[in-house]
């Protein structure tokens, strides 16, 4: 009898510790990150004057990738020549406006180029790179700059947006290069691009 008793009276001071008011946080021994310190959406901020924690979108901003405001830039095609049937317009054979075609430009052209489309199409531009010449298997891209090659006259007489967008996205076996080769280093690469042709006189348009 006298062990229930001090059963009970040890258990009920234990019962006891439970519903003690406390100030201090619960002991928590592996606390495995189950709490943190953030800010939830929706919640309140201090930080902020308009209370919220969740900012509004700076003005002008662009979702990564989605900015297509400028046509020419962005897609190479001429929105003005647009039809129903042709959303974006065929291939610009304008430099885009919004483009400054300057020594800088095709200085960072010829290094993008050196670095991106020289292993396949040589830093001449004669389609023998050393991926070509080690055979690893590929088709051999055509040459830029022979004028005896049909296909590096038909590239010749390309509009810029075409090589653009052959960049941007490849053509055949060509795979595309928007991953690696941010929009103004396309364009820059299809200026020096220009500047090897030119430099052989396979190019001669003004544009
Ligand atoms: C992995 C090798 C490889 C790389 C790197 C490469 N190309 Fe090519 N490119 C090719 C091949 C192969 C072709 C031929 C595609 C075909 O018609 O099958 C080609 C074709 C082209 C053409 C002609 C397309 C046509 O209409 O005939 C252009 C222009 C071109 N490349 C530009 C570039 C530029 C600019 C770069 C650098 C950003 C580049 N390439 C990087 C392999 C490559």
């Amino acid at each position: 009898m006298i062990r229930t008793l001090i059963a009970v009276a040890l258990l009920s001071s234990l019962a006891a510790c439970r519903g003690e008011p406390s100030k201090l946080p619960p002991i928590h021994l592996n606390p495995n990150m189950d709490t943190q310190d953030k800010y939830k959406a929706y919640g309140e901020s201090k930080l902020f004057e308009d209370g919220r924690t969740m900012r509004p979108i700076p003005e002008g901003t662009i979702q990564h990738g989605a900015s297509r405001a400028d046509d020419a830039l962005y897609r190479g095609r001429d929105e003005q020549r647009a039809t129903e049937a042709d959303e974006y317009g065929p291939f610009t054979a304008e430099w885009p406006e919004a483009l400054k075609l300057d020594a800088a430009l095709m200085q960072r052209g010829q290094q993008r180029y050196n670095i991106y489309c020289a292993p396949c199409h040589d830093q001449s531009g004669n389609g023998k790179g050393m991926v070509v010449l080690a055979n690893a298997g590929l088709t051999p891209p055509p040459s830029f700059i022979s004028a005896e090659d049909p296909n590096a006259k038909r590239i010749a007489a390309m509009p810029v947006g075409e090589i653009y967008d052959t960049i941007a996205h490849g053509k055949n076996t060509m795979p595309g290069y928007a991953a690696q080769i941010p929009v103004e280093d396309r364009w820059a690469i299809v200026a020096y691009l220009r500047a090897l042709q030119r430099a052989q006189n396979i190019y001669t348009a003004r544009n």
